[in-house]
């Protein structure tokens, strides 16, 4: 069983029809690594996975439930994260704060008994 599937889809901004036809599979334990060139829609692809952009054709299936249409707060609590290639931090938050912002998503956390709290500290200051 694939872990990740997306099936032919197809996204628009407007009227520019940015990917036309996708397919890929994820198996468990796999690693795969999405290359083109650039504009050729290796962004929009993961943003589309990721809930971000709506695809207006095909499907995405995660642990063989499809996800068109959920918002990204719906899919993240099913175990999907994007991690995206920005190196900005998050401005209002503590210097603790800021790698706990990696941690699981509260859904995950009580499945797999760990807890976000758990995060560990940073060295003291010179
Ligand atoms: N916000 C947007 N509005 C309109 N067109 C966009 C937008 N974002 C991306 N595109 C277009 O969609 C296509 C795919 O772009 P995308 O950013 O997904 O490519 P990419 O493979 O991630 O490129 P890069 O290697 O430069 O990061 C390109 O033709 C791009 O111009
Ligand atoms: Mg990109």
């Amino acid at each position: 069983m694939s872990l990740l599937k997306v099936d032919d889809i197809h996204v628009y901004y407007g009227a520019i029809h940015a990917i036309k036809g996708i397919s890929l599979e994820v198996h468990e334990d796999e690693v795969v690594t999405l290359i083109g060139a650039n504009g050729a829609g290796k962004s929009s692809t993961l943003n589309t996975i990721a809930g971000l952009l709506k695809p207006r054709q095909g499907t995405i299936a995660f642990e063989d439930k499809v996800l068109n249409g959920l918002p990204a707060s719906k899919i993240v609590p099913r175990g999907m994260a994007l991690c995206p290639e920005g190196r900005r931090i998050f401005q209002q938050m503590t210097v603790p704060g800021e790698p706990g912002n990696g941690r699981l998503h509260p859904a995950q956390e009580r499945n797999s008994g760990q807890h976000g709290r758990n995060v560990p500290a940073l060295p003291p200051a010179e």
